[in-house]
């Protein structure tokens, strides 16, 4: 059995990555007495560095880097070492240009950014392997070693790569998973249009063509891309186990962001040691500390509910979304220790000195451009010892309330062309489901829709287009014995094939829901429908409305006007023992709110409406104990109900009845008993 925490490290992990191949030597020194001052633990080393390691086709430069690990050893920092094929140097492509990435309109990205790899290049392939054993070789009984970083982000900034091996490679994984021609034709359905193949060899990557795809086998070429880059990392890892047994290793996955919609998580949560993730703050108007929150929740969920580690966020700005505020006063604690109380086992960031060349010298770093003599800096030095104070807190489990239904494949498939809406966004209703149960205090894991689900009273359902007949019998089990769903429009209509189930949509959960959509008849740019609730109340709904047909479901809100007056806009059904809702419009964040309400009625959880608005209250517990985590995002002082009560491992100071958490600030108690 692999590790699956960092190899000696005994705090949790504060830190960053560390680049000192972008400084000369003399400023190595000052890094290491910094990185005491601030309390860092553990850095991440050599992610970029394949340029330097091997300057010349089999020549090695290990040096420097030699140098850097005992430097750190000596001062007792962990390492967290990179292997570098994220970026292979330029001579590599000069002699195999081949291995840049191709994209589905045919251009061939060229050299001198990074991640331009074609993951299914042979020479790209021994040469990663080459250079990670070469690595694993030279650091395998290398004191500082406590864990491997394998390349860096897969599935950005390329996900696919369409280029003629990508092509003989999906050849060759379409053999393997479907056995037949036949069975690709049936699987996709290329009766329609005219798109037969005879022969396995006919098929082709989805490229550019006149208009839309074939939608199976753009579907399936995700899925085949996704496997590819996990086929790399799992050659990586391999080498690793075999020549340094013990040392944990893992990949930064990026679980919530849009940008990385291309990568299944699920499936490589299963293959790392330990999950981690990197986080930063999407600035997009939005409340930054629920999306952050969604992430973390995610993140742990990937990782099984075991602790997990957050590998880079920002200390503040980053540099490139449009627009990059600084992050204001306490808001890099209150963002650190978010993750903190959702199952990370520490808080690093990218990266730990400001560059003051390349593409990333705007990003903000530990040690800024300004030195010590900084807010940065300052507020740097105080989460280390923060964190320093947390220690016991490694080893324990967040605790969840509820679960909300999440699948890749489905998001996948969701966006794919020629749906009913361009408007309709299944990210964007996930997003909305998860804050208004944040709202409600709830802490949320996320389940595969084929997971078990018995442990949650709740289940959320936010538009999961794509379900399988396995996971529509989930749900519908899941309700049967006594639990209670909340279905939003436009989920469990195709299989995994982005097949319509047979009859009525939605297939996969119509006896569940007890009810069937004739048609959906989403909304046009500006236009919504009022809702009649049948207590009176009155709401409104956009972008989506469904023709809902009851068939033993109980009408609860009913559209007032539009093409589907008159028909239901949210039912709620019994099922078996348990209560299954659904709603078929787009409901705004008050309309969510009295849904959730009612279904938490029906399921018993209990939402903590004594705690006000933008205050998070999340426990983890386990051998050392239950610690609950208050973190207060408003501008005024509150105060947090104790169930026990305990000491304030922040402030050291005794807690009882009612904790005090000043604005802005976070607080962790430790629950007697
Ligand atoms: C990603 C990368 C880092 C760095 C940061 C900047 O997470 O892994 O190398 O580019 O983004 O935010
Ligand atoms: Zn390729």
């Amino acid at each position: 059995m692999p590790e699956t925490t960092p190899r000696g490290l005994t705090r949790l992990a504060f830190g960053g990555d560390y680049n000192p191949e972008q400084w000369p030597e003399s400023v190595w020194q000052e890094d290491v007495r910094l990185m005491r001052e601030a309390g860092v633990t553990m850095v991440s080393v050599g992610i970029f560095s394949w340029a330097l390691l091997e300057p010349r086709p089999g020549v090695y430069d290990f040096g420097w880097l030699d140098r850097i690990l005992d430097l750190l050893h000596d001062n007792g920092i962990r390492v967290d070492l990179g292997t570098p094929t994220v970026v292979p140097p330029a001579w590599f492509y000069r002699a195999h240009p081949d291995a840049l990435p191709v994209t589905a309109d045919g251009v061939r990205l060229a050299f001198g950014s990074r991640g331009a790899i074609c993951h299914s290049n042979a020479h790209y392939r021994t040469a990663a392997t080459t250079i990670t054993t070469q690595l694993a070789e030279r650091y395998a009984d290398h004191p500082a070693l406590a864990m491997w970083h394998v390349h860096n982000e897969y599935g950005v900034p390329v996900s696919a790569c369409y280029c003629d091996s990508c092509a003989a490679h999906f050849r060759r994984w379409l053999a393997t998973t479907y056995g037949t021609v036949d069975a690709v034709n049936e699987a996709w359905g290329t009766a329609f249009w005219g798109q037969r193949y005879a022969h396995l060899d006919e098929i082709d990557p989805p490229r550019t063509a006149a208009t839309v795809g074939n939608p199976g086998q753009a579907l399936d070429y995700k899925r085949f891309a996704d496997a590819t880059m996990r086929e790399n990392f799992v050659a990586e890892r391999d080498i690793l186990h075999r020549l340094t047994p013990g040392v944990p290793v893992t990949t930064n996955f990026m679980v919530a962001l849009s940008q990385c919609d291309s990568v299944d998580y699920w499936a490589w949560g299963r293959e790392v040691d330990i999950v981690t993730n990197d986080h930063y703050l999407i600035t997009d108007g939005r409340r930054t500390h629920v999306n952050l929150a969604m992430a973390a929740d995610l993140t742990r969920s990937v990782a099984g509910g075991a602790p997990w580690l957050l590998l880079e966020h920002s200390t503040s700005g980053v540099n490139w979304q449009p627009r990059n505020p600084a992050k204001a006063p306490g808001q890099m604690a209150r963002n650190s220790l978010g993750h903190v109380a959702r199952g990370s086992e520490g808080a690093m960031f990218f990266q730990w000195r400001q560059s003051r060349r390349g593409a990333e010298k705007f990003h903000s770093a530990m040690v800024p451009h300004g030195g010590t003599d900084t807010r940065v800096w300052r507020e740097v030095v105080e989460l280390g010892a923060s964190l320093d104070s947390l220690s016991t807190v490694r080893g324990t489990r967040t605790t969840a309330d509820v679960a909300v239904l999440w699948d890749w494949h489905s998001w996948w498939a969701q966006t794919l062309d020629w749906r009913p809406s361009e408007d309709h966004d299944p990210r964007e209703r996930a997003d909305a489901f998860y804050e208004a149960l944040y709202d409600r205090h709830l802490t949320v894991d996320f389940a595969h829709p084929e997971a078990d689900l018995s442990a949650y009273p709740l289940v959320v359902v936010p538009a999961l287009y794509l379900m399988t007949e396995k996971a529509g019998r989930n749900v519908r089990e899941y309700v049967e014995n006594g639990g209670t769903v909340v279905v939003s429009y436009f989920s469990g209509i195709v299989d995994q094939h982005d097949a319509v189930h047979e009859g009525a949509h939605p297939g996969a959960l119509r006896d569940v829901l007890g009810l069937t959509v004739e048609e959906f008849s989403p909304l046009l740019p500006g236009q919504a429908v009022r809702i009649a609730g049948s207590d009176g109340s009155e709401l409104t709904g956009d972008v989506w409305t469904e023709v809902v047909v009851p068939r033993g479901a109980e009408p609860v809100w009913t559209y007032a006007d539009g093409l589907t007056a008159g028909h239901p806009a949210v039912t709620r059904n019994r099922h078996g023992r348990g209560t299954a809702w659904y709603v078929s419009t787009r409901l705004g964040a008050q309309g969510l709110d009295a849904l959730l309400g009612w279904a938490i009625e029906d399921a018993g959880v209990d939402a903590r409406a004594d705690l006000p608005r933008d205050v998070e209250v999340v426990r983890r517990t386990g051998e050392s104990g239950t610690y609950l985590f208050a973190i207060n995002h408003t501008a005024a002082d509150v105060k947090v109900p104790l169930e026990t009560d305990g000491t304030e491992l922040l402030t050291g100071e005794r807690a009882a009845g009612r904790l005090p958490v000043p604005a802005g600030a976070v607080r962790v108690v430790r629950l007697d008993g």
